[in-house]
């Protein structure tokens, strides 16, 4: 565990935010890997790193219980402690990539889109969110798509911006359209199904970025297990041949923190 200051903090949407700091660790990070952050007093808890611009590392939290409303609430020179940056990471590959991303599930795949970039794959970007207020990165997505390479569909399932309908919606509809090399994914366990069942049925490999409960992100406490994985090291990206293996879990049950299995309604 290295103690880091936060050096900035930006708000991106009602509750949530994005936390920079400096790390020598975390700035050989890839798109898709997580860190553990230590919330001082409350807990440690995953997250995936959302940037890296030299020594600096961004994280982007979104409140939901009292880990997260803490670390949301830390200003510049507070301090966090941070472990990792631990699991696999996005494999870039082909020449065409469809990007789907809901709520702070866009935040790995940031990172990933620099990559696609950097690599010349035509990337086609749907981000998802329930409200406008929601939509995480605009200027940034919205810059991007100024690149040859990049297009970006907003998708809001109130209609206040962009597509109205869930993100899975509009990548029906570009999946029908054109052909692509690979699609990668990172959102809720719900939107994950959806795409893994759009990936197979257009036949289109897919890596997707999965969040359980984790304590100790090195493999030993099995809180993180899905089927026969562990998401934290056999993980958070997994292939369709993987997703396929745990078909009867995705989406439909997640584990509580004693490790029960709980419906996901
Ligand atoms: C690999 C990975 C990467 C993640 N990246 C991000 C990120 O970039 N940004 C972000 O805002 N969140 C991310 N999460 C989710 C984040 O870890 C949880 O929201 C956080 O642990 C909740 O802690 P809390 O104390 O605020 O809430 P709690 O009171 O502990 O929980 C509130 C609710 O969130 C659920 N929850 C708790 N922990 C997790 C978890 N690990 N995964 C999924 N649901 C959980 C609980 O079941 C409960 O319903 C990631 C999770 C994983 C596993
Ligand atoms: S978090 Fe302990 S095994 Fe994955």
């Amino acid at each position: 565990m290295r103690a880091v200051k936060i050096q900035s903090v930006k708000t991106e949407a009602p509750k949530v935010k994005t936390l920079c700091f400096e790390d020598k660790l975390c700035s050989t990070a890839k798109a898709g890997q997580f860190i553990m952050v230590w919330v001082p007093g409350v807990d440690e808890i995953p997250l995936s790193l959302a940037s890296v611009h030299g020594k600096a590392s961004t994280v982007t939290v979104k409140e939901v219980g009292e880990a997260t409303q803490m670390l949301n609430r830390m200003k510049q020179g507070d301090v966090i402690g941070v472990r990792g940056p631990f699991g696999n990471h996005f494999k870039v590959i082909g020449k065409e990539a469809l990007v789907i991303g809901g709520g702070t599930g866009t935040a790995p795949l940031m990172m990933l889109i620099t990559e696609l970039v950097d690599a010349h794959v035509k990337t086609t970007v749907i981000e998802g969110a329930k409200t406008c207020d929601e939509l995480l990165f605009m200027n940034q997505l919205n810059r991007l798509s100024t690149s040859v390479n990049v297009k970006v569909h907003f998708a809001t399932e109130d209609g206040s911006y962009g597509i109205k309908g869930v993100a899975t919606d509009a990548a029906e509809k570009t999946l029908s359209a054109k052909q692509f090399d690979a699609i990668y994914a990172c959102g809720s366990e719900g939107m994950t199904r959806a795409v893994y069942s759009l990936a197979e049925k257009h036949k289109v490999p897919l890596q997707a970025s999965l969040e359980r409960i984790m304590l100790c992100a090195m493999g030993i406490c099995g809180s993180c297990v899905i089927g026969k994985y562990r998401v934290c090291k056999d993980g958070p990206i997994f292939d369709d041949a993987q997703l396929k293996d745990v078909a009867n879990e995705l989406g439909r049950f997640k584990r509580g923190f004693s490790g029960e299995k709980i419906a996901i309604s």
